[in-house]
């Protein structure tokens, strides 16, 4: 009886850690975020965004701040900035999944990176 309880636990350890990233995998795919938002032919986020660490910043959109807090939901902070225009048909921030000015892994990595701020 032990043994097969000792087993099932080993096997649900090793499921979670195929599903969930190692340290280093998250830390991996921040840096490739920061980068992507960073890159002026990318994200250029900075022109638009203050964001902590960054240089050069414009001040069209609000600072990029406290994430978590204000973004609970990973859904609404992807389609803010997929697409902006859901929210406000009127911005002025480019809609860079609809533009395909980032791909859909590439907004994921900028929105983890985000999650960081
Ligand atoms: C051309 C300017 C511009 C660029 C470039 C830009 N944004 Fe924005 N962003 C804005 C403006 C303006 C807003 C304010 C909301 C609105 O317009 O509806 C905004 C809002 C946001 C918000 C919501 C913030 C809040 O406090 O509600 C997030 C998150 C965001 N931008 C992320 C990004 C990311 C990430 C990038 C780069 C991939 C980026 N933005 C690039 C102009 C820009």
């Amino acid at each position: 009886m032990k043994i097969i309880k000792v087993l099932l636990m080993s096997a649900c350890l090793l499921a979670q850690a195929a599903i969930a990233d190692t340290d280093v995998q998250k830390a991996q795919k921040v840096k490739q975020g920061q980068e992507l938002a960073f890159d002026r032919k990318k994200g250029n986020c900075l022109a638009c965004h203050y964001v902590q660490g960054g240089t050069l910043m414009g001040t069209a959109g609000p600072p990029l701040v406290a994430m978590k807090a204000r973004f609970p939901k990973r859904e609404v902070l992807f389609d803010q900035v997929s697409d902006a225009r859901i929210k406000n048909n009127k911005t002025i921030m480019p809609p860079f999944g609809s533009h395909e000015i980032l791909s859909k892994q590439e907004i994921e990595l900028v929105v983890t990176w985000l999650y960081t701020l």
